[in-house]
């Protein structure tokens, strides 16, 4: 099989790379190695940037999130048993929006198969060879190989089209924290309009939303934490008391009809690309969830690539092309400061040092965020995503 751009992996990044290409008269197959199934039913991000639900929009693809998703104009941060509001629309003009990614997920598949588009399911890449020659090959199934001029590596953390790029080309930057979430989805309608952001003294938890009947929950726990010992009413035990404020506050409980541990790292390779292989999303970098930004690098990576393929195609220009992995950097480094930065701010460390030093920094930037305009306007800014570059 033969195509213009072979692009590794359905997750949302490879999903809309394929339907901007396509956009562009641009043809490509994409490889999954899961079920239509899975890919659809994977429970993970939930929050769109003002960026990632305009480009939505102008790529068509934006009708069932306008009807389905929620527009979000502020947050709360919750610490020391008050709430306080972050009102971003009212500092940055911009709102976010809250809608699953397996929505989007189901939306581009769709979209594409509509189109006419290929997304090969159940079709894993277990190599790709040729990245420095103009016709890379890419290996997939039981012997199956897709030939094209560009490779597109869309494949998350733990795909191959990184681990193709020969060693020491790649500088990796990395810090694996001491924590992670446990997230849940409960069958119960959100306790409040908004999503709250708790650093309490037993560790952080995230209160989000899916619908009006659907709460996403989230707890710090270890790293290696064994589902096993979180018993539903373990859960919601301990979210209530995390959740808790002086007035006293109810969150509502439901049904559990998922749970995962997920363990959080910041990751960075650089350079992004190598020969005609382009590495866009989680295959080339990971930021920890708090700052909510993995999805929406992911998709601003696929949006620089597009526009980057669209010149080279059309004019053979290659400026774009080799600017790209720089031009996407520059957001990926800003997105995983402010990740980081959200990170340590929110969750509790095991080592605070001398009297509780690092505890009580938290305390002073959260109390300095939530009473200074200047500190809340840089958190706003960036949480609801700063300029395309
Ligand atoms: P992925 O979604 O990982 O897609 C990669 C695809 O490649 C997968 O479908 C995989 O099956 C496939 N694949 C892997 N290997 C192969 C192979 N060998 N052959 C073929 N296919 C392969 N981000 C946000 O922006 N906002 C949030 O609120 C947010 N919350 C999160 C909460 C949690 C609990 C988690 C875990 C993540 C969260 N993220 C969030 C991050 C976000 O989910 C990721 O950044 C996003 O999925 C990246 O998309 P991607 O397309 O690059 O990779
Ligand atoms: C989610 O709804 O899954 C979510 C929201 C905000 C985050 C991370 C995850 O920071």
């Amino acid at each position: 099989m033969r195509t213009q751009v072979g692009i590794v992996g359905a997750g949302p990044a490879g999903l809309l790379l394929s339907h901007l290409l396509a956009g562009h008269g641009i043809e490509s197959v994409v490889l999954e190695s899961r079920s239509r199934g899975y890919v659809e039913q994977r429970v993970r991000a939930g929050v769109l940037e003002h960026n990632t639900i305009e480009l939505l929009r102008e790529a068509g693809v934006g009708k069932r999130m306008d009807a389905e998703g929620m527009v979000h104009e502020g947050i709360e941060l919750r610490f020391g048993g008050q709430g306080h509001r972050i009102p971003m629309t009212e500092l940055t003009g911009r709102t976010i929006m809250v809608y699953g990614q397996q929505e989007i997920v189901k939306d581009l598949i769709r979209a594409r198969l509509d189109a006419g588009g290929q997304v090969l399911f159940d079709a894993e890449v277990t190599g790709v060879d040729g990245l420095d020659t103009d016709r890379p090959v890419i290996r997939y199934g039981d012997g199956r190989t897709l030939e094209c001029d560009v490779v597109a590596g869309c494949d998350g953390f733990w795909g191959v089209t990184r681990q193709a790029i020969p060693d020491g080309v790649l500088t990796v930057a990395e810090r694996v924290y001491p924590f992670g979430w446990l997230g849940i989805l409960a069958e119960v309608a959100p306790s409040t309009d908004e999503l709250i952001y708790a650093a309490h003294d037993r560790g952080f938890m995230l209160h989000s939303m899916r619908s009006p009947t659907l709460t996403r929950l989230y707890l710090q726990v270890a790293p290696d934490e064994d589902i096993g010992h979180w018993p539903d009413e373990r859960i919601w035990e301990e979210l209530d008391q995390r959740v808790a404020t002086d007035e006293g506050f109810d969150l509502a409980h439901g049904p559990i009809v998922e749970k995962a541990v997920t363990p959080m790292r910041s990751f960075v390779a650089e350079p992004m690309s190598y020969g005609r292989l382009y590495l866009a999303g989680d295959a080339a970098h990971i930021v920890p969830p708090t700052g909510a930004k993995g999805m929406n690098l992911a998709i601003n990576d696929v949006r620089v690539l597009t526009e980057a393929l669209a010149a080279w195609y059309g004019s053979g220009d290659r400026e774009l092309l080799e600017a790209y992995s720089g031009t996407c950097l520059r957001r990926v480094w800003r997105c995983t400061h402010f990740s980081w930065w959200m990170t340590a701010m929110l969750h509790r460390f095991p080592d605070e040092g001398e009297g509780g030093f690092d505890r009580r920094l938290q305390l002073a930037q959260l109390e300095y965020v939530t009473t200074s305009k200047a500190a809340a306007t840089s958190l706003a800014e960036n949480y609801v995503g700063l300029e395309r570059v």
